[in-house]
């Protein structure tokens, strides 16, 4: 029977991290579990830096951003015998099971422990909204939020100065945030993998639209795509709209969480903890069609990311 469990935090911070740190720790301690902590992701795993904690430390954390455990990206974790010896920290300190708090990297670790034989459970946390088995992940909303309230901002400027403004916005394998942040700011043009333009294409538009009289755009643009520095230049050159370039960059990644990701963090989070208490193991819980599951963490890792084919139409009908 899963007694003791730890908590730990990997990959990029997502705001909702700490609310899920608490909504794990409430949880296990309301069904009689002894919690732990673990600092610094699986680097702080392997160099033993776990603590035992109470309801104390869970004293207000809801809506503070980041993570209170830090995070790190530790490669050496590939390693298998570095896997082993995080294994061995775990059963030295008499730890039954682990919950990993964060995106594709981490489910990845996650999962060579699982294969390794320790029991581990994955909770979705990431701006990027890059974990195909669930529907949102933590912190993708806030991180929404944060750019459209940034593109408000450099609106009421690009319209002042009757500029072209080129937004890039994070999302390094998924164009999610690129894609709800055109559709909500009214992009004149919104650029992902999934559907990407050519600076020909591009400059096509923004032609069209100033031959249609519009003397400012927004044009929102996936990070990874462009050299958006030059594309700026590009489109200067060759569509006189006086243009420049905001890359948004980590701010993206900061703030209290909104109150869909504490939500959201809340159901995940008490999923993950209800299922160990069941014995039940080696999942990714998840959200689907507005409901909690959990899903076999091999399976959860093999499926394909869903890429809202009519939120993108609405792109071409709503130009
Ligand atoms: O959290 C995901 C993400 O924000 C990506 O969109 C981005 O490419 C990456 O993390 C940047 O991470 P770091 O701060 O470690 O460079």
């Amino acid at each position: 029977m899963i007694k003791r469990i730890a908590i730990l935090t990997s990959g990029g911070d997502a705001p909702g991290m700490n609310t899920a740190i608490r909504c794990c720790i409430r949880s296990g301690l309301y069904y009689g579990k002894e919690m732990y902590v673990i600092y610094e992701g699986f680097k702080g795993l392997v160099e033993g830096k776990i603590q035992q904690v109470t309801k104390d430390f869970t004293k207000d954390l809801i809506s503070r951003g980041g993570t209170i455990l830090k995070s790190a990206r530790f490669m050496e974790f590939l390693d298998i015998e570095v896997q082993k010896a995080a294994i061995q920290v775990l059963r030295d300190n008499d730890i039954d099971a682990l919950i990993g708090i964060g995106g594709d990297g981490t489910f990845k670790g996650l999962k060579a422990l699982a294969d390794l034989g320790f029991p581990v459970i994955g909770v979705p946390a990431t701006i990027d909204n890059d974990v195909a088995c669930s529907e949102f992940t933590i912190g993708f909303h806030t991180a929404l939020n944060t750019i459209c309230e940034c593109i408000d901002r450099i609106k009421d400027t690009s319209n002042s100065h009757q500029r072209c403004s080129i937004v890039e916005v994070m999302g390094r394998h998924c164009g999610d945030l690129a894609l709800f942040a055109g559709i909500a700011e009214g992009a004149e043009m919104t650029v992902t993998a999934d559907k990407p333009a050519t600076y020909d294409e591009i400059i096509a538009r923004l032609k069209k639209l100033k031959a249609q009289r519009k003397d400012h755009a927004v044009v929102v643009v996936s990070e990874n795509l462009y050299d958006v520095r030059d594309l700026a230049q590009k489109v200067q050159e060759a569509t006189g709209f006086n243009t420049k370039y905001e890359i948004l960059g980590r701010l993206q990644r900061g703030g209290a969480p909104c109150a869909a990701d504490k939500i959201l963090a809340a159901r995940l989070s008490h999923e993950a903890v209800r299922q160990l208490c069941g014995d039940n193991f080696n999942l990714i819980v998840a959200t689907q069609k507005g409901h909690t599951v959990s899903i076999n963490m091999s399976e959860a890792l093999n499926m394909e990311r869903y890429k809202y084919p009519g939120t993108y139409k609405l792109i071409d009908i709503l130009q």
